[in-house]
């Protein structure tokens, strides 16, 4: 019997534009996730699943072997650490960066500054690295709005075409990293179901190097 491969999605995005990279490799999902109320969606390849679930739960469902492959974005990836998994595709979608922003025209404090972000370990390595001491303020949404009410000096995000920030008075300011989503697989599945990983892996990177 050929054994179950569980793929991790999250819904928006991830899920829309991952699924042409899965169809080049036959898998296609049988539901929409985004009507349906099913979190198990049956493929077009009987023993193919995908999860769905939040986009911060990927990297631990992956970690744990819950699920043996994931898509998962590099900023979220970051958060996570990598622990059990190996990234092993950059799919090149949810292309984004990382960054810290302001208030536009209100120049940062001298001393600790304030940081409102999801991204907490991330903000904590990259300020640690600059030597600046920082207190983080940790949110779930809406980071943009954290330094308007006097939340914080500054917030961590991922920025896109920078509409968000415009809207809210803010300018972006350091840019922390480039971020796509990343296909990572859980580091003992890679043993135990090599095979059927590695042809799902090699058609996906065809696909994304086709563009
Ligand atoms: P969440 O509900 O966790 O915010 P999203 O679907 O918005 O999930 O984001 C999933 C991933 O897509 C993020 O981890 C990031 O890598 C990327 N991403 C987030 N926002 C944007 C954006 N505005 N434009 C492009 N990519 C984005
Ligand atoms: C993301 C991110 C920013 C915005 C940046 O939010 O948290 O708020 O996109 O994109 P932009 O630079 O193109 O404006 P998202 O749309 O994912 O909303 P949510 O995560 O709060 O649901
Ligand atoms: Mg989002």
């Amino acid at each position: 019997m050929t054994d179950t491969i569980t793929i991790a999605l999250s819904k928006g995005r991830i899920f829309k534009e991952t699924m042409p990279l899965l169809k080049a490799a036959g898998i296609e999902a049988l539901d929409d996730p985004e009507t349906s109320r099913k979190l198990i969606l049956d493929t077009t390849i009987d023993h193919i699943k995908l999860v769905i679930i939040r986009a911060t739960d990927v990297p631990t469902y992956v970690q744990y072997g819950a699920a043996d492959l994931g898509v998962v974005g590099k900023d979220v990836l970051m958060e996570h650490g990598g622990d059990g998994l190996y990234e092993m595709l950059d799919l090149k979608i949810a292309c984004c960066k990382l960054m810290t922003a302001g208030l536009k025209d209100v120049p940062l404090p001298e001393g600790q500054l304030k940081v409102a972000t999801k991204f907490v370990n991330c903000a904590r390595n990259y300020f640690a690295e600059q030597g600046r001491q920082i207190e983080v303020i940790k949110l779930y949404g809406s980071m943009e709005l954290a330094p308007i009410v006097g939340l914080a000096d500054c917030i961590v995000d991922v920025v896109d075409t920078g509409n968000t920030l415009r809207a809210n008075g803010l300018v972006p300011q350091e840019h922390m990293a480039d971020i796509s989503s990343r296909l990572v697989v859980n580091k003992a599945s890679m043993k135990t179901k090599h095979d059927g990983l590695k042809q799902i892996l090699d058609q996906v990177a065809a696909a994304v190097d086709k563009g």
